[in-house]
């Protein structure tokens, strides 16, 4: 994609983030409908569905010919990831957003030929834009994410995790898990990959892992971990498939071996 396309694109997908935030912190008290998807704790409200339709519907008016995949299943099925794509969370965390007014985000990722070209995380109740161009670094707000430390240790992280890794897993071995838990400086799980993403990228906490993420979950995320030196992978340390659902380890790169050797062991 060309540098002065992607600005464009940039331009329209962040005036269209801050627009939709607008939005979703006017109705954080109303009344609206929560629903339930696959179990009763995986939750969906009407918020979340009309942020969806209105990114498709700007992208369609704007970009007839580029794709959309989102969570909420406004956007085309794809098969593959020709041309440009937009991979859009509307909302990042419903559990958050229902339960706790805050701790969410809408998250945006877009790739041409399958290659992250802008990354946007967008923390709605903090309106604090995380953003990463390919190439260009990644920021909070206007102020530019140094590149990640090199001077930390397992010892020195903090892991941010689903706290079900560390409870008997079908997918992980729980027991390093919990050994993780205990070599590292501590634990942290926030309910919002897409801000774990971000705060990975920020440097405040060194790696996140998780045992299923769909696209829409780490696509903007993988593109900001990336512009600061960061790495992100599947548990098994196969790259990221944008087409599915994957076991996901985004982290300080300082770190991966020690993770990967010492406490990630899938069963
Ligand atoms: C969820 C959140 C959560 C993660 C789940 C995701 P949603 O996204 O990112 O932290 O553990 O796997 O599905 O459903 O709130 O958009
Ligand atoms: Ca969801
Ligand atoms: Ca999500
Ligand atoms: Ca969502």
């Amino acid at each position: 994609m060309n540098t002065a396309l992607r600005q464009e694109i940039y331009k329209h997908a962040t005036s269209w983030i801050y627009e939709a935030g607008a939005s979703i912190r006017n109705q954080i008290d109303d009344q609206y409908q929560i629903d339930t998807k696959s179990n009763a704790n995986d939750l969906v409200t009407e918020v979340d569905r009309s942020t969806e339709q209105y990114f498709a519907q700007q992208i369609r008016n704007t970009y007839p010919d580029h794709k959309i995949v989102g969570e909420e299943g406004y956007g085309d099925k794809i098969e593959n990831l020709d041309g440009t794509v937009w991979i859009i969370d509307p909302i990042d965390g419903t559990m958050n957003f229902v339960h706790q007014k805050r701790n969410f985000a809408i998250s945006i990722g877009i790739f041409f030929e399958g290659v992250g070209e802008i990354g946007l995380i967008y923390n709605v109740m903090e309106d604090v834009l995380y953003s990463a161009k390919r190439g260009e670094g990644a920021f909070k707000d206007d102020k530019r994410l140094p590149s990640l430390s090199k001077d930390v240790t397992l010892e020195t992280s903090i892991i941010a995790m689903n706290s079900s890794l560390a409870c008997k897993n079908q997918r992980i071995n729980e027991q390093k898990v919990q050994q993780l838990v205990l070599d590292s400086r501590g634990a942290r799980s926030y309910g919002s990959a897409a801000l774990e993403f971000a705060f990975v990228a920020e440097g405040i906490i060194d790696a996140y892992l998780t045992m299923r993420l769909a696209p829409w979950d780490f696509a903007a995320g993988m593109i900001l971990v990336n512009e600061v030196g960061g790495v992100t992978m599947q548990a098994n340390q196969q790259p990221v498939n944008l087409l599915e659902k994957n076991t996901i380890l985004t982290c300080n790169n300082q770190i991966t071996e020690r993770l990967l050797s010492d406490y990630i062991e899938l069963k």
